[in-house]
C-alpha cells in the first residue's frame, strides 16, 4: 500500500540521509493525515502530518499524555523528577513555573551582548579560514557556547561541557558517527552530574549574580525550590534540548540562504524581523517529531485511537502543510501569517528555550551575513542518519560566492 510505504519512509533513518521525504509527507497529508503505523516492538503509532492535528494534540495533555516520554524511547520518571518533557500537569505546571522564573524574556535578553561577542568570535575565525565546514565552525560552536553561558559555566571548563553535551545530546540518534557507546554516555552523564553538583554548591555559597543560574537557584513558589538533584536533571535537559536543535537550525539556515541568494542578500542587509527568524525555523524544523500517549479511547478525524496508542506529531510535515502556508516549498524570509510548530504546538510543553533559540539564531545570522554576505555552500551536505533529528553533519562552505 503506498500510504503504508510513505509512513514507513517517514520513520526510516536511512531515508533522511538523502534528505527529508517531503513528497511522502505531502501524500500523507493529502490521503492519510492520521495514519496508523506498526513498528517492531512498539505500541501502535498514529502519525499526524497536518498542522491542525499537531496543534490539537499539543494542547490536550489530558487526552495525550507525556508521562512515558516524548520520543520512541520510553523514559521511567522518578516521582520527584524535573524532566519537564516527561511530566504531565499538575506536576509539570509546578516545576515549569519554578523554571520560568529564571527563563524570563528579561533574563534572556540580557544575554544578547554576550551572544553577539560569541558570534563575532566565530565569524572572525571563519573569515580567517576562508574554506571551512559550517557545522563544527559555526553551528555547533554557537549552540554549545551559548549553553555554557546560560548554565553559568566558567570559561576554562567549557570544553568539558562541549564533550559531555555532545555525548548526551546524541542520545537516540541513529547515526553511527554520532551515537556514543553506552559506556561513553554513562560516563558523560556521571561526569556532568558531578560537575554541576559542585558548581551549584559553589554558586549557592557566593552572592547571587545577574544570570540565569542564579535565578534558577533562587526560584521559589509557595516555599518550594528546585532540589539539587532536580537542578542537575535540568542541566542535563538543557544540554540536550539546546544543542542539536539550534545547531541544526543554523546549518539548515546557512544551506537555505546559500541556495537562495536573493534571500541571502536580505539577511546580509539585516537586521532581520521576527518573521525572518520564524521562516528559518519553519524551513529547518530540527526536531522532526515528538510523541504523546493516548490516555483514553479517542478519535482524531475518522481515526479511532485506543488508550495506550502512541500519537506522533510530525512537526516537519505540519510546517509544510499547504492548507496553512501558501506555497510551503518556497523559502521566503518575508513570509507572514500562521505560526510554525518547530517549537511545538503552543501547548503545555512548548519549547522553554524558544526565546533564547530565536535570539541565538538572529545574532548568529546577522553577525555572519553582515560580514560574509557571499557565504556559500560549496559541496553537498552530509545529512544525519536520523528520523528524529533533522540534522546536517557536515556543510562545506566558502566565504566567497563560487556560483
Ligand atoms: C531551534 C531551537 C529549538 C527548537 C526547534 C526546539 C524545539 C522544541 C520542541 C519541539 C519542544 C517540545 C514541544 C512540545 O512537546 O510541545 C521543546 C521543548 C523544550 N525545549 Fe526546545 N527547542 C529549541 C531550543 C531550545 C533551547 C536553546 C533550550 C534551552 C536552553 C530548549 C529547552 C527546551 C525544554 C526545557 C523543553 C521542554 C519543555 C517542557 O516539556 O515543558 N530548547 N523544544
Amino acid at each position: 500500500m503506498p500510504v503504508q510505504g510513505d509512513a514507513l519512509a517517514v520513520f526510516d533513518p536511512d531515508v533522511f540521509r538523502a534528505g527529508a521525504p517531503y513528497d511522502a509527507l505531502a501524500r500523507l497529508r493529502r490521503d492519510a493525515p492520521v495514519q496508523r503505523v506498526e513498528l517492531p516492538a512498539l505500541p501502535p503509532i498514529w502519525l499526524l502530518t497536518r498542522h491542525a492535528d499537531v496543534i490539537r494534540v499539543s494542547r490536550d495533555d489530558a487526552t495525550f499524555s507525556s508521562i512515558t516520554g516524548n520520543t520512541f524511547v520510553e523514559v521511567p520518571v522518578a516521582p520527584d523528577s524535573a524532566m519537564l518533557p516527561s511530566l504531565d500537569p499538575p506536576r509539570h505546571t509546578a516545576i515549569r513555573r519554578l523554571i520560568n522564573q529564571a527563563f524570563t524574556a528579561r533574563n534572556v535578553s540580557r544575554l544578547e551582548a554576550r551572544l553577539r561577542e560569541i558570534a563575532t568570535g566565530i565569524v572572525d575565525r571563519v573569515l580567517d579560514l576562508g574554506q571551512f565546514d559550517a557545522v563544527p565552525e559555526i553551528s555547533a560552536e554557537m549552540s554549545l557556547q551559548v549553553i555554557a553561558e546560560v548554565l553559568g559555566v566558567p570559561t576554562e571548563d567549557r570544553l568539558k561541557i562541549f564533550e559531555w553535551s555532545n555525548a548526551i545530546g546524541s542520545l537516540g540518534i541513529e547515526d553511527p558517527d554520532y551515537a556514543p557507546t553506552p559506556e561513553a554516555l554513562g560516563d558523560a552523564g556521571a561526569a556532568m552530574f558531578g560537575y554541576f553538583t559542585d558548581l551549584v554548591a559553589e554558586r549557592r555559597a557566593e552572592s547571587p549574580r545577574d544570570d540565569i543560574l542564579s535565578a534558577l537557584l533562587a526560584a521559589e513558589i509557595d516555599g518550594n525550590r528546585l532540589s539539587d538533584s532536580q537542578l542537575n536533571e535540568f542541566f542535563l535537559l538543557l544540554a540536550v534540548a539546546g544543542n542539536e536543535t539550534t545547531r541544526n537550525t543554523l546549518s539548515h539556515s546557512i544551506k537555505a540562504l546559500s541556495d537562495h541568494p536573493a534571500q541571502r542578500a536580505v539577511a546580509a542587509a539585516g537586521p532581520l524581523p521576527n518573521e525572518a527568524i520564524d521562516e528559518l525555523l519553519r524551513w529547518s524544523t530540527p526536531v522532526l517529531h515528538f510523541r504523546r500517549t493516548a490516555t483514553v479511547d479517542t478519535t482524531i478525524g475518522t481515526a479511532r485511537i485506543a488508550a495506550g496508542d502512541w500519537v506522533v506529531m510530525h512537526y516537519l510535515s505540519a510546517n509544510r502543510d499547504e492548507s496553512v502556508f501558501t506555497e510551503p516549498e518556497r523559502f521566503d524570509l518575508a513570509r507572514t501569517g500562521e505560526g510554525h510548530v518547530a517549537f511545538g504546538g503552543l501547548g503545555t510543553h512548548f519549547c522553554l528555550g524558544a526565546q533564547l533559540a530565536k535570539l541565538e539564531i538572529r545574532v548568529m545570522v546577522e553577525a555572519l551575513y553582515s560580514r560574509v554576505p557571499d557565504l556559500s555552500v560549496v559541496d553537498e551536505p552530509i545529512r544525519l542518519r536520523s528520523a528524529f533529528f533533522h540534522g546536517i553533519k557536515s556543510l562545506p562552505c566558502s566565504t566567497k560566492d563560487n556560483g
